[in-house]
């Protein structure tokens, strides 16, 4: 077992980095292909934004699913006050003493809470970030970090998952119907409405500012396990997606918008057509950045496989079907497969 546990270094008093925290490629090796150093990218190229008002908004995302498998929108209808909210409920409860925030540490087998980034059990290094995870209704938590205000940040936090909600739908469904797929083609979409086969998880994170950034990692390259993810970030940068042909890529803040990536879970519904994106958030010497990730996929029960209509007669489907459960269980499987085979051979 890694001595990752719920504490957190006090990242402000921290003049050097901590050897554990000191990223070199090998500590990466998961993804070295990626972690290899880039050669510097094309001036400017970055993931494309696309106005969601634009008359052909469907085939713009399409397109940015299949090359770069995420996108940054404008025009989504998420009112900017919210997006304040949001980020000003997430400044402030990393802003949080220490101790408070422990008081609603993330249990060992729970999901929901204050922690390290949920990743971190498989890389031997440790990520210059903190995290809070919510599922279901963050009360009992938030009562426990705010005695006076939690239900004012309870609403925040419901309002916004409400918008999240819709806002994600759409997405999958612009995207999906320029591959001529509607939801006729998704026999568990078309049985029941978005309320019943959805389901969806809200991460903070909190990047505080960093003595050596060259060095630290604010949160390893990973690909995320859901349908989509509809990522804030405050005006601060940090967040990279990988190309094989570009390395990797800032993807700017644009305030206002939001950023999406295809998760794993859309790459398999399409057949491999939508690419699931290598992502990755970086540190800096002198802003704190924060982000908040709407994680969006199916309910428990739903088995995801290729929409037959994206499946060749001839070809057979290139995955096979599962839960959003059992796929998180498959992958950490992997993950921690590699791990062992990487450090036993140390
Ligand atoms: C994430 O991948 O969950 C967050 C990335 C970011 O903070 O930009
Ligand atoms: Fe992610």
């Amino acid at each position: 077992h890694l001595p990752h546990s719920h504490h957190q270094p006090d990242f402000t008093s921290l003049r050097e980095l901590p050897d554990s925290y000191s990223w070199t490629p090998k500590d990466d090796i998961l993804f070295a292909a990626a972690a290899a150093p880039s050669p510097p990218t094309a001036v400017d190229e970055t993931i494309p934004f696309i106005d969601l008002d634009h008359p052909d908004a469907a085939n713009q995302i399409g397109h940015a699913c299949r090359t770069w498998g995420a996108f940054q929108i404008a025009n989504h209808g998420v009112p900017l006050r919210l997006l304040q909210d949001i980020e000003f409920l997430t400044g402030s409860l990393f802003g949080l003493p220490v101790q408070r925030k422990l008081k609603a540490a993330r249990s060992e087998t729970g999901v929901s809470g204050y922690g390290v980034a949920r990743i971190a059990s498989f890389f031997n290094k440790q990520m210059w970030s903190e995290g809070f995870t919510i599922t279901g209704s963050p009360l009992n938590d938030f009562r426990k970090l705010w005695p006076q205000l939690h239900l004012n940040y309870c609403d925040i936090v419901e309002e916004y998952e409400e918008r999240m909600k819709k806002l994600a739908s759409k997405l999958m469904w612009l995207a999906l119907s320029s591959l001529g797929v509607s939801e006729e083609d998704v026999q568990w979409a078309s049985l029941n409405s978005d309320s019943n086969w959805a389901q969806a998880a809200l991460q903070l994170n909190h990047y505080p500012v960093c003595p050596q950034p060259d060095r630290a990692m604010g949160l390893a390259a990973h690909t995320d396990s859901t349908l989509l993810t509809i990522l804030y970030q405050n005006n601060t940068a940090g967040l990279q997606v990988f190309r094989d042909d570009l390395g990797w890529v800032t993807v700017p803040p644009v305030p206002g918008s939001l950023v999406v990536n295809v998760g794993d879970l859309f790459h398999i519904l399409s057949n491999g057509l939508f690419k699931s994106v290598l992502h990755r958030a970086r540190v800096n010497q002198t802003r704190a950045r924060l982000s908040v990730a709407f994680l969006w996929g199916p309910q428990s029960d739903i088995k995801i496989s290729p929409v037959p209509k994206l499946v060749s007669p001839v070809d057979t489907p290139l995955y096979r079907s599962v839960t959003w459960t059992e796929y998180l269980q498959t992958k950490a499987t992997h993950f921690n497969k590699a791990l062992s085979m990487i450090r036993n051979h140390k």
